[in-house]
């Protein structure tokens, strides 16, 4: 079974092999959203962007993006700087051990 080491939250959960990576957080109760964006986001439709992570160890371990993640990454100001890390949790389908990093912040500068 995968596991998946949130790291802003310090905590380790396993996971079923293709199950989401959103589910999983929930499941857990690991909070993916800023805010009352907990309450207004598109619930896993890959429509809004809120439950974007950065996959800091593993993001070989994810299931490609598919189309719809990578148009909403494509066309979000969220990717800046991150391009290569950042993930739609609720389109993330997990095959493998990784760590995430939920509610990442913007990469103004570009030093993260
Ligand atoms: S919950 Fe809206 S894009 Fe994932």
């Amino acid at each position: 079974m995968p596991k998946i080491t949130f790291t802003r939250e310090k905590k380790t959960v396993e996971c079923e092999e293709g199950e989401k990576l959103r589910n999983v957080a929930i499941a857990n109760e690991i909070q993916l959203y800023p805010g009352m964006k907990r309450y207004f986001n598109c619930h896993g439709f890959g429509q809004c962007g809120e439950c974007r992570v950065h996959v800091t160890k593993g993001m070989e371990n994810l299931a490609p993006k598919t189309l719809l993640e990578r148009i909403r990454i494509a066309v979000s100001w969220f990717k800046i700087g991150n391009e290569d890390k950042v993930r739609l949790s609720c389109q993330s389908k997990v095959m493998g051990d990784c760590d995430i990093e939920t509610q990442p912040e913007f990469n103004w500068f570009g030093e993260r």
